[in-house]
């Protein structure tokens, strides 16, 4: 079955000022993504719950809250109680990584881990069962606009490999340098949750580069394997 390519616009790319108006533009996306970072695991300080909060009450999409934090054992909740319809929490931040990802899931809210692009494949194994989608980063976390890590489309399959060993079907979604030039080879590896933040919002007509995007990666699924030859 070929899979449904979703598409997450990352507010880090957004002029602020004009967030109402950015959030109008891509209503045709499936998530928001929303790029939280604390100084500490990341090298930039963004957004914390009250822009999730802000952000619930400005679109009727779906909140992708991406935790870049070093404590999200303790913060998960704040997250939670604003709003957020997916919390992805970095595997290299989190103490009990079961448990965050339990709780999230029995509050009612999606669940997911991300992995750095350093990170392996294989610390996912004994909670691979468990999470509803794995996010693996093709930058390094901070910033919009960085260059995609080619290295992550070995992991991506190495990701299916393992989905596949478990039985799983979790969404499989990457974050860092998704434009029209890398969007193909990405969904080909297996990714089928795209987030884009520069892509997106730098584009004269975001709404138009969104079609695109998810034009682009269901013509690559469905197609998956020729791309390679
Ligand atoms: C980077 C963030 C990304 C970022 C993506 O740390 O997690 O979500 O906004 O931006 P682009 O798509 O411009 O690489
Ligand atoms: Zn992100």
């Amino acid at each position: 079955m070929t899979d449904r390519i979703m598409i997450a616009p990352s507010i880090l790319s957004v002029n602020l000022g004009h967030l109402a108006h950015s959030l109008d533009d891509i209503k045709g996306a499936d998530y928001v993504h929303i790029d939280v970072m604390d100084g500490h695991f990341t090298p930039n300080l963004t957004f914390g719950p009250e822009m999730v909060r802000a952000c619930k009450g400005m679109t009727d999409l779906p909140l992708d809250v991406h935790l870049m934090i070093t404590n999200p054992d303790e913060t998960v909740p704040w997250y939670i109680e604003a709003g957020a319809d997916l919390i992805t929490v970095h595997y290299e931040t989190v103490s009990h990584l079961n448990r965050v990802v339990n709780y999230i899931k029995a509050c009612g809210v999606k669940a997911g881990v991300v992995l750095n692009p350093s990170t392996p494949v294989c610390m996912l194994e004994n909670i691979i069962d468990d999470v509803d989608v794995v996010m693996l980063m093709s930058v390094n976390p901070g910033f919009s606009g960085q260059s995609f890590i080619e290295g992550t489309l070995p992991k991506l399959r190495a990701l299916r490999e393992l989905c596949g060993a478990h039985g799983v079907s979790p969404l499989i979604e990457v974050d860092g340098g998704i434009s029209p030039a890398t969007i193909e080879r990405v969904v080909d590896a297996g990714a089928n949750l795209l987030v884009a933040g520069s892509a997106v919002f730098g584009a004269d007509d975001p709404a138009a580069m969104v079609e695109k995007l998810r034009t682009m990666g269901e013509r690559a699924a469905a197609s998956r394997g020729s791309l390679r030859a």
